[in-house]
């Protein structure tokens, strides 16, 4: 390679690629697939009564999120650099301001700033792991693994973990800074070293645990009822507002959109891939796998559900406890009662894992792709710094469930009674990916050479102007109209 024998400026610019097709789609699953399929979805299913929420979901993903998905990955594809610079010379090449990089560089600072709570998240299923852990061992020693989990603790006991974790901020620390470490060594071990190779062995386990798991479901579980949850609904909820824009808001998020991080990953890819061909597998192994969660989680914890409120939640008169709430106190309490309870429950954490750390690699990646070419430092030295910004504000966001949940410096609008785990959140969601997937659409829409566009995006035919009507009406105004109602519910009539 010619830039190797020029030092650490050589090596820090040198564009590395996928080894093949199948690596690219498995780094690519891997960050879409994470906590947003397997927490945020079914919580937001939940929150918005199941299948109206479902539909909407799906709708969304085809014909916003996938748009987009492919606009990005072709400017990183087309720019051969990290996500700020393919964007430049994306504009360059098509005589436009560099200043469209802006897109990139909100994306960047939004993905950096998950990365922070991600991981004390991700850290809570570390530390549930090894209550399962040494569980399922206990369950070994003892010859007793069909039985239930946390046998020895109340129902109280169990639904107090969680909350015993979020008011004791040195293990939560310990946790998140096991986890960041994780990320970091994978991340400073490269693109072909680290984040392919982990992605390659973690996924197809992730899919295996959880086609496991969800088979498991339909035997043991309420199966029928989690049906009845996800797909039926009533046709007039399809257009409440709401419903839609949190269905739009999670397409962003579980897609890996408006983050910089596709843009990132779609330069590593090599120039034979079919991008439209790729984004629509990585779009649909990510729907797939977030209904395919809800196919493992709703049973098990519907099982577990006194028969009046499983008839209440099913009838939509009672919302079903999402979000945290669900993973780590519902689910835990249902495997107390479940067959194999401690070993379901064990590969369940470890599933979540997998699926988490294949994310937070490729959260930390897009700024450390950045950062190490405007620097010209090496890999190891960015990733490292790097990932100790991340751990820091992390851990800072941490003490937003014990000590400082009383501190909300910005208590207005969407951010309004937050603290600032809360506020990273709002910031990230509802403000900057829409903002960074905007500005994707419109500059791929509108601004960039057609001939550049055209020459990468892998259609052609009715297929072809369909995607480019999409990239450029619907995707801008419909994530317009998630911006605006986001920033400003009020708007909406709430
Ligand atoms: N898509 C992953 C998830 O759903 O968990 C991770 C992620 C990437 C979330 C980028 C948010 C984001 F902006």
């Amino acid at each position: 390679m010619a830039g190797a024998s020029s030092g650490a400026a050589g090596s820090a610019t040198a564009q590395e690629h996928w080894s093949s097709r199948w690596a690219f789609i498995m780094a690519a699953v891997g960050s879409a697939v994470g906590l947003g399929n397997l927490v945020r979805f079914p919580a937001e299913v939940g929150a918005n009564g199941g299948g109206a929420f479902v539909i909407f979901y799906i709708l969304c993903v085809v014909l916003i999120g996938l748009p987009v998905l492919l606009s990005e990955t072709l400017i990183g594809r087309h720019g051969q650099s990290s996500a700020i610079e393919s964007v430049k010379n994306v504009a360059a090449e098509s005589g436009a301001s560099r200043w469209w990089s802006l897109a990139a560089g909100v994306g960047m600072i939004a993905a950096f700033l998950i990365l922070t709570y991600y991981s004390v998240l991700a850290g809570w299923i570390v530390y549930f792991i090894g209550i399962f852990g040494s569980d399922v061992a206990g369950a070994i020693g003892s010859g007793d693994i069909g039985g239930g989990a946390l046998t020895g603790r109340s129902v109280e006991d169990v639904q107090a973990i969680l909350p015993g974790l979020q008011a004791d901020p040195a293990t939560m620390l310990v946790m998140h800074a096991i986890f960041m470490a994780i990320t970091v060594f994978i991340v400073a071990r490269g693109v072909l070293g680290g984040i392919e190779k982990v992605a390659v062995y973690l996924m197809p386990a992730f899919f295996v645990l959880i086609a496991g798991i969800t088979i498991y479901g339909a035997f043991t579980g309420a199966f029928s009822s989690a049906l009845e949850f996800l797909f039926a609904f009533e046709p007039a909820r399809l257009l409440d507002p709401t419903v839609q824009l949190s269905a739009l808001g999670q397409a962003l998020f579980s897609l890996s959109l408006g983050s910089a991080l596709m843009i990132t990953y779609g330069a590593y890819a090599s120039r034979d891939t079919n991008l439209a061909k790729t984004s629509a597998q990585i779009a649909s192994a990510d729907t797939s796998v977030a209904i395919i969660a809800g196919l493992a989680i709703f049973p098990i914890m519907f099982a577990a559900m006194a028969p009046g409120v499983l008839d209440a939640v099913l009838a939509g008169e009672e919302e079903v406890q999402g979000g945290l709430g669900l993973l780590f106190i519902n689910l835990p309490v249902a495997f107390q009662s479940m067959p194999a309870g401690s070993l379901i429950g064990f590969l369940f954490f470890i599933m979540v894992f997998f699926a988490a750390l294949t994310s937070s690699v490729s959260l930390l990646e897009a700024s450390v792709s950045w950062a190490k070419r405007r620097f010209g430092v090496s890999r190891l030295s960015t990733t490292l710094v790097l990932g100790g910004i991340a751990f820091l504000i992390g851990a800072w966001a941490s003490f937003s469930f014990n000590s400082q949940a009383e501190f909300q410096p910005l208590d207005f609008l969407i951010f309004s009674g937050q603290p600032v785990f809360g506020i990273i959140d709002e910031l990230t969601a509802k403000i900057m990916l829409p903002i960074s997937a905007l500005l994707v659409a419109i500059f791929v829409g509108w601004v960039a050479d057609k001939r550049l566009i055209d020459s990468e995006n892998g259609l052609d035919g009715g297929l072809h102007k369909f995607w480019r009507f999409l990239i450029r009406w619907l995707c801008p105004l419909v994530i317009t109209a998630i911006l605006v109602s986001g920033l400003f519910p009020g708007l909406l009539g709430q």
